[in-house]
C-alpha cells in the first residue's frame, strides 16, 4: 500500500483526493494540505479520517507518506517537487511541471539522481479516447499523417498566475508529441492579453515537427463557445477526437486527398480525392485521472518509469518558453530548446 500526500485542495486537488479514496487497498491518503484554511476545513468535512495541514512543509517531511501529489498553481511545482524528492517521497505533480525550462530540467534530474519516481499529470495520456487516437494514426492504413489541429476554447476558467497558454496548451503540447513521436523543432505564435497585461488570453500557436508535420494549437479563456477538439488530418484519412462528446469522442473519416506519380511531370502527376465512409469506434472510457494515479502506483510498486516523467514534462515546457518567445517577437519562429 502506497501512502499518500496531498498538497493543493482546490478544484483539481480534490479529483485526486476522491479517485485515490476510490482505489482501495492499493494506496491510502495520509494527509491533505492547502495554504487556504477554507479549503482545509471544507476538505476535512469531506475526508474526516485524513489527517489535515496548512503546511506544505509538514507533509513533506511526514515519516509516514511515501507519495506525493502536488496540484497547487504552477508557479509552486518545481520547488515544492524538488522539496518532496530531496525527501525521499515519490511525485505526482500537477502540469506544466515548471514555469520555467531551467526548473523543469532541475526537477528531472532531482528524480534522476533521488531514484524516486517522478510523474507529470499530463492526464490525456491516460484518455482512452486519445489513447484511440493515437491507434488510428499511428496503423498503416490511416497513411501519411499532414498535420494536427487542437482548439480549446472556453469562458474561463481564468487562472490569475499563468496565461491561457501555460495553463491550455500543455495538453496539445503533450498530445502532438505522443502522436508525432518527436518533439516540435520550432514554433510560431501570436496571443493576445485582453484581461491583463503581458499574460495572454488568447494563442494561435503553429509547431514544426521534422518530416514537414505542422501541428497548430488555438487556446482561449475568453471564447462562450466550448471547444476541446484535436484533429489529425492524413493523406488517407482524417481523425478526430472531441472531449464534449461523450457518445462518440472519436470520429473516423476515411477521406483525403494525396499525390502519386512525379509532381513535376503533368502526364504523370495525379491528384486523387478520397471520399469514403465516416465512422465512430468504441472507445471504452474509464477516467483518466483514475488511469493515470493507477500507472503511477504502478510505477512505485515496481520502480519503473512512468510513460509522463520528468523528461516529458520538461519537452513541454521547452515547447511553451518557445511559444512565449515567439508571441514576444511578433510570432517569429522560434526554436525549441533540446534540454536533453
Ligand atoms: N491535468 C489536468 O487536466 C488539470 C485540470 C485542472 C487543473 N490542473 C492543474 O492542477 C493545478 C491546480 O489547479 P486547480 O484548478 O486545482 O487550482 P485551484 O486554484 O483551484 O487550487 C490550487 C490550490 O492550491 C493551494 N495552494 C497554493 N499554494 C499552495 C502551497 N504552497 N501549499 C499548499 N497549498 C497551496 C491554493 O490554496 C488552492 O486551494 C494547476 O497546476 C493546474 O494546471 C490540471
Amino acid at each position: 500500500m502506497i501512502r499518500f500526500g496531498v498538497i493543493g485542495c482546490g478544484h483539481w486537488g480534490r479529483n485526486y483526493l476522491r479517485v485515490l479514496s476510490e482505489l482501495g487497498d492499493a494506496c491510502r491518503v495520509v494527509e491533505m494540505c492547502d495554504a487556504s484554511r477554507s479549503s482545509v476545513e471544507v476538505m476535512r468535512r469531506k475526508f474526516p479520517l485524513v489527517n489535515a495541514t496548512l503546511s506544505a512543509a509538514d507533509l513533506l517531511t511526514h515519516p509516514g507518506i511515501d507519495a506525493v501529489v502536488i496540484a497547487t498553481p504552477a508557479g509552486t511545482h518545481a520547488e515544492l517537487a524538488v522539496k518532496a524528492l530531496k525527501a525521499g517521497k515519490h511525485v505526482l505533480v500537477e502540469k506544466p511541471l515548471a514555469t520555467r525550462l531551467e526548473d523543469a530540467v532541475r526537477v528531472s534530474g532531482e528524480a534522476r539522481d533521488s531514484g524516486r519516481v517522478l510523474l507529470v499529470g499530463h492526464t490525456f495520456r491516460y484518455n482512452d479516447a486519445v489513447r484511440k487516437l493515437k491507434e488510428i494514426v499511428t496503423d498503416r492504413s490511416f497513411g501519411r499523417p499532414y498535420y494536427l489541429a487542437a482548439r480549446r476554447n472556453h469562458l474561463g476558467l481564468i487562472r490569475p498566475d499563468v496565461s491561457a497558454v501555460w495553463d491550455l496548451a500543455p495538453h496539445d503540447i503533450e498530445i502532438f508529441s505522443w502522436i508525432v513521436g518527436s518533439q516540435p523543432d520550432s514554433v510560431s505564435a501570436v496571443g493576445a492579453s485582453f484581461l491583463k497585461e503581458g499574460r495572454p488570453d488568447v494563442a494561435f500557436a503553429t509547431l514544426h515537427y521534422s518530416g514537414g508535420v505542422v501541428g497548430n494549437i488555438q487556446v482561449s479563456w475568453i471564447d462562450s463557445n466550448k471547444v476541446r477538439e484535436v484533429v489529425v488530418i492524413g493523406d488517407r484519412k482524417r481523425v478526430v477526437f472531441d472531449d464534449l462528446n461523450a457518445l462518440e469522442p472519436v470520429r473516423v473519416f476515411d477521406k483525403g486527398a494525396e499525390v502519386s506519380g512525379d509532381v513535376n511531370s503533368f502526364g504523370e502527376f495525379k491528384l486523387q480525392l478520397r471520399d469514403g465512409d465516416i465512422h465512430s469506434p468504441r472507445v471504452e472510457m474509464r477516467e483518466p485521472l483514475r488511469v493515470q494515479c493507477e500507472h503511477f502506483i504502478d510505477c512505485v510498486a515496481h520502480g519503473t518509469a512512468p510513460l509522463t516523467g520528468g523528461a516529458e514534462g520538461a519537452d513541454v515546457v521547452a515547447a511553451l518558453e518557445a511559444i512565449d518567445g515567439s508571441m514576444s517577437r511578433g510570432g517569429a519562429p522560434v526554436d525549441v530548446q533540446r534540454w536533453r
